[in-house]
């Protein structure tokens, strides 16, 4: 029992410690303009998100388990989830500060932890990982965002100046075949009660499906292109009606993170909204899976009638298996990764782009909420779609195929995309 409890005190110290590695590894290199700048109303600035990692960390292990008093009582109303609203956010202590504060609050956090009661703090001790991990994803995004509108600003002011595109990282092989996979009706095992589950995951609960069927790749920007080039987004036909007003108010045309570049074609669709990804799968005759249907073709291997964490198996996901962790920085070709497939043979469910669902975010059956209300029931709300999968900016912690993350059907920002699935044969 010891030797375990402390086995794991090695290996929360030893995530805690590559997690933050990457975190500040986006920062290399960073000026004050960007560290400080909103890309995005609906998203804080870069830095904000650096300061908040600390502030969470002290609240919830020197304050909360320690019963330390506030480090930098200052630093509580501007780091705060609730203290400013996101557009006041911008007045930051300089990058050195808020760095020189993440080490003061980690080297406690570290000491405290040498003695912790890991039998009741585990689970603790994984949130912060994965709350960290989260918003290193949203750094990476709104940092991608702000060079994004920076290079379109560079086309639009020159036309002809060529502006070069990063250069792709895998050839693929082949075009990927446009395929749709059959999952025979039957039980399987949704969620997640590990140590490490989130409480929106929480419990493993068996859930029947019908058959249906579900694309082997996510929707790729060859594809989506067909939809764009018959008026897609001049027809209400498609659309769902929340969706055509959507469209009208914010007068979108492509996806954001675009381009006519063929090197991008068996690329996936990236920076959609739900409502462009529900429309898309409209005008293919199809929909949009829901999150069992998405959850079951990436967990449940049928012939052992038992459930992956993974959809290769159980081992971590690592650079071989999909594209995440920013080690491509971008999107990579949806069938360039054959040893990330799931039993049932779907390509790229996790990492690469998160993938909408037609599910709204809701509690399982029995939810309780950890470690605060906040972190997942008030988004219980009736307007938030579940995306699943993971980018290629999420973290290794937070990646798993019962992992469920949530955004307002018209956001697109987020690095997500989507497959699409059919209650009937199609090809
Ligand atoms: C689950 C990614 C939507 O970033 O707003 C971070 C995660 N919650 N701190 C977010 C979260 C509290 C959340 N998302
Ligand atoms: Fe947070």
């Amino acid at each position: 029992m010891l030797k375990s409890i402390n086995s794991s005190r090695e290996a929360i110290r030893e995530a805690m410690q590559q997690c933050r590695n990457g975190t500040l590894a986006l920062f290399d290199g960073i000026n004050d303009a960007s560290f400080c700048k909103q890309a995005h109303p609906e998203f804080s600035p870069a830095g904000w998100h650096l300061g908040h990692i600390a502030y969470t960390e002290a609240l919830w292990i020197l304050e909360r388990c320690a019963g330390l008093p506030p480090l930098f009582p200052e630093y509580r109303k501007l780091l705060a989830a609730d203290g400013l609203p996101k557009c006041d956010r911008e007045k930051l202590p300089p990058l050195l500060e808020v760095c020189d504060y993440l080490d003061t609050v980690r080297t406690q956090v570290l000491t405290y932890l040498k003695t912790a009661p890991l039998d009741e703090q585990e689970r603790l001790w994984h949130f912060l990982i994965q709350h960290e991990s989260q918003h290193t994803e949203t750094i990476a995004f709104v940092l991608q965002l702000q060079r994004w509108h920076l290079w379109q600003e560079l086309k639009n002011n020159n036309e002809r100046l060529k502006v070069e595109e990063p250069s792709l990282i895998f050839t693929p092989p082949l075009e990927p075949a446009a395929q749709m996979i059959e999952i025979a009706a039957g039980e399987f095992e949704m969620g997640n009660d590990s140590v490490e589950a989130m409480d929106n995951e929480r419990s493993l609960h068996q859930v029947y499906l019908d058959t249906y069927w579900i694309d082997r790749y996510p929707v790729t920007c060859k594809q989506y292109r067909v939809f764009m080039d018959a008026g897609g987004y001049h027809n209400p036909q498609w659309w769902v009606p929340a969706g055509w007003q959507w469209l009208q108010e914010n007068s979108v045309q492509e996806p954001l993170y675009w381009s006519n570049d063929p090197t991008w074609d068996h690329h996936p669709v990236c920076g959609v909204s739900w409502y462009e990804a529900d429309a898309y799968a409209r005008f293919v005759g199809k929909g949009l899976p829901t999150e069992a249907q998405w959850e079951k073709a990436a967990s449940w291997d049928a012939t052992i009638k038992s459930r992956h964490t993974y959809p290769w198996g159980n081992t971590q996901p690592d650079p071989s298996r999909c594209n995440h962790d920013n080690i491509a920085g971008r999107t990579t070709p949806v069938n360039a990764y054959p040893a990330g497939q799931s039993a049932y043979g779907c390509y790229d469910l996790l990492g690469n782009v998160w993938e909408w669902t037609s599910s709204w975010f809701d509690a399982y059956e029995g939810f309780m909420s950890y470690p605060y209300r906040g972190y997942s029931q008030t988004y219980f709300d009736g307007q938030h779609r579940v995306l699943k999968g993971g980018s290629w900016a999420t973290r290794p912690w937070s990646m798993r195929s019962s992992f469920r993350n949530w955004y307002h059907p018209g956001i697109r920002q987020i690095l997500a995309g989507f497959r699409c699935a059919s209650s009937k044969t199609l090809s």
